[in-house]
């Protein structure tokens, strides 16, 4: 017995080593931590449980029979963030550059299949090339295995992804199903297909940043979430992010404790929007002063910031926040921000996230790209998700709310539960022809809370439910 468990000990030795102590230098020389050290990280120290850490791939082709490393490029199991349960898997770069063959695949359902049983949600740490050339068609199944976990996951656990390598191919379709993609500066690329096939078919030269860097998917096509310095800062933000999300759809968000007085006034929220229609100002000023503790986690805070989106607690109870950010294109509603809200609110409404809603909103933004680029189509998004949205719905017009986008950002027409206009508030068709505070803008007769009141506004009872929905959707 005892020199079994030397043994056992000695396997286990060599598997927490993966690729070996070169691989591993030269990922450390990369600026990035290994799969084990990210797990550790992300996790309450000492709560990992891991699974099949001795599963090996089952290739003979290319000689793979000789080149086995046990765990095969994904370390799996469960573990806790703040004491609460999370299943996690974590790519191994230092195996097959933490590629996916069959047995790979296996590991990941397992933990996927797992966190569905449980309710519990689910984090995957990518840091790999795609399909292991060398099982071909059996990686393909493995990938579409997995795509369809993650399709009937949605809207049941919460799904995050975080990019922390090079990713190809399905291991970045994977996280494109997910919740949250964060991403590490500098260090990863989301392609799915690199630079060197990119050249080959249609001959363009490329780098890895300028194809799938974080300044592409972080800003420009809102692909991810949020870009984080380094593996440190993405994986402590990830356990923030946690904090706020529920286990699954059959719980409520977590209520923490507010040390912020829900009935403090804020005097300074007088005199934070401009009596001048015309001048902006940064609405997360607005939003840090209302919600507890300043504590807002915002998604996306680099796309499309004429909106802002985010997650903040008031009086302890977790909220979805979406408000028109007038210091970007007035807060205008575009392709992009429709689409980043869209997504948003659909994830709130699927996880009983109440919705707070600030509006300033000139409008849609015209032109021939935003049409040409289907802006009837993205704005209907989000037009949708509010309309669908069951939780708790409450909206605050802080100043213009003119034409379709008035329709559109949780008007009382779409089911909002309460709406509020504070006295700046501006509700008409379109705006007036002058920069000029004009009477033409048709006032509200929404009643318009007290300073107290906008500071302590709670979700009303909820609505009934409707029928039950993907988190995601792609229409
Ligand atoms: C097997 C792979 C691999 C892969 C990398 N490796 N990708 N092994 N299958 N897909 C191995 C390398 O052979 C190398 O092994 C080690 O991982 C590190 O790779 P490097 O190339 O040295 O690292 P780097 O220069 O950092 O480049 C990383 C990379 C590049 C950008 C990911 O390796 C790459 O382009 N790989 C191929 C990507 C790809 O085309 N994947 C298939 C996508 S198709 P050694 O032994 O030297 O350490 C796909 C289909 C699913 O995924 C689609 C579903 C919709």
């Amino acid at each position: 017995m005892k020199q079994i468990l030397v043994e056992l000990e000695q396997r286990r030795r060599d598997a927490r080593l993966g690729g070996g102590e070169r691989r591993i230098a030269s990922q450390h020389a990369k600026g990035k931590l290994t799969a084990r050290e990210r797990v550790d990280l992300l996790l309450d120290e000492g709560s990992f449980e891991e699974f099949d850490m001795f599963v090996e791939h089952r290739a003979t082709d290319f000689g793979m029979a000789d080149q086995k490393i046990p765990g095969d490029g994904v370390i799996t199991g469960w573990g806790r963030i703040n004491g609460r349960v999370v299943f996690v898997f974590s790519k191994d770069f230092t195996v097959f550059g933490g590629s996916l063959s069959g047995a790979h695949a296996q590991k990941i359902l397992k933990v996927q299949r797992q966190a569905m049983k449980m309710g519990a949600p689910i984090i995957g740490l990518f840091d790999a090339g795609g399909a292991r050339i060398q099982e071909g068609v059996e990686s393909l199944a493995g990938y579409a295995d997995i795509f369809l976990e993650n399709t009937l996951a949605s809207g049941v656990i919460p799904q995050i992804s975080v990019i922390m390598g090079p990713c190809a191919g399905g291991d970045v379709y994977s996280p494109a199903i997910t919740d949250f993609i964060f991403m590490v500066k500098d260090t990863s690329y989301m392609y799915v297909t690199g630079p060197e096939v990119v050249k080959t078919v249609t001959h363009e030269d490329v780098s890895h940043e300028d194809l799938g860097g974080y300044r592409i998917h972080a800003m420009k096509s809102g692909v991810a979430d949020g870009a984080f310095e380094n593996d440190l800062e993405a994986l402590t933000q990830v356990r923030r992010l946690v904090d706020f999300l529920p286990a699954s759809n059959r719980e409520k968000p977590p209520i923490r404790e507010s040390f912020d007085d829900p009935a403090r006034d804020e005097a300074s929220l007088d005199t934070l929007v401009p009596a001048n229609p015309n001048k902006p100002y940064d609405i997360k000023e607005l939003i840090n002063k209302v919600v507890d503790e300043a504590d807002f986690f915002e998604i996306s805070p680099d796309f499309a910031k004429n909106i802002v989106c985010g997650f903040a607690r008031m009086d302890g109870q977790p909220v979805g926040i979406v408000a028109n950010q007038p210091q970007v294109l007035a807060g205008v509603l575009d392709i992009d921000s429709s689409r980043k809200a869209a997504r948003f609110v659909r994830f709130c409404d699927a996880f009983e996230f109440p919705l707070i809603t600030f509006v300033d909103v000139p409008g849609f933004m015209p032109g021939t790209k935003q049409e040409q680029g289907g802006l009837i189509r993205h704005g209907a998004k989000l037009l949708f998700a509010f309309a669908e949205a069951t939780v708790p719905k409450i909206t605050l017009i802080t100043r213009k709310a003119y034409g379709g986008a008035y329709d559109v950002m949780s008007s009382k027409h779409l089911r909002g539960d309460i709406n509020y206009a504070w006295p700046t508030a501006e509700i008409a068709v379109m705006g007036p022809r002058e920069p000029s505070r004009s009477s033409s803008a048709r006032r509200s007769a929404i009643p318009t809370p007290s300073r107290r009141a906008r500071r302590s506004i709670r979700p009303a009872s909820p609505t009934p439910l409707s029928r039950p929905h993907a988190a995601i959707s792609t229409t």
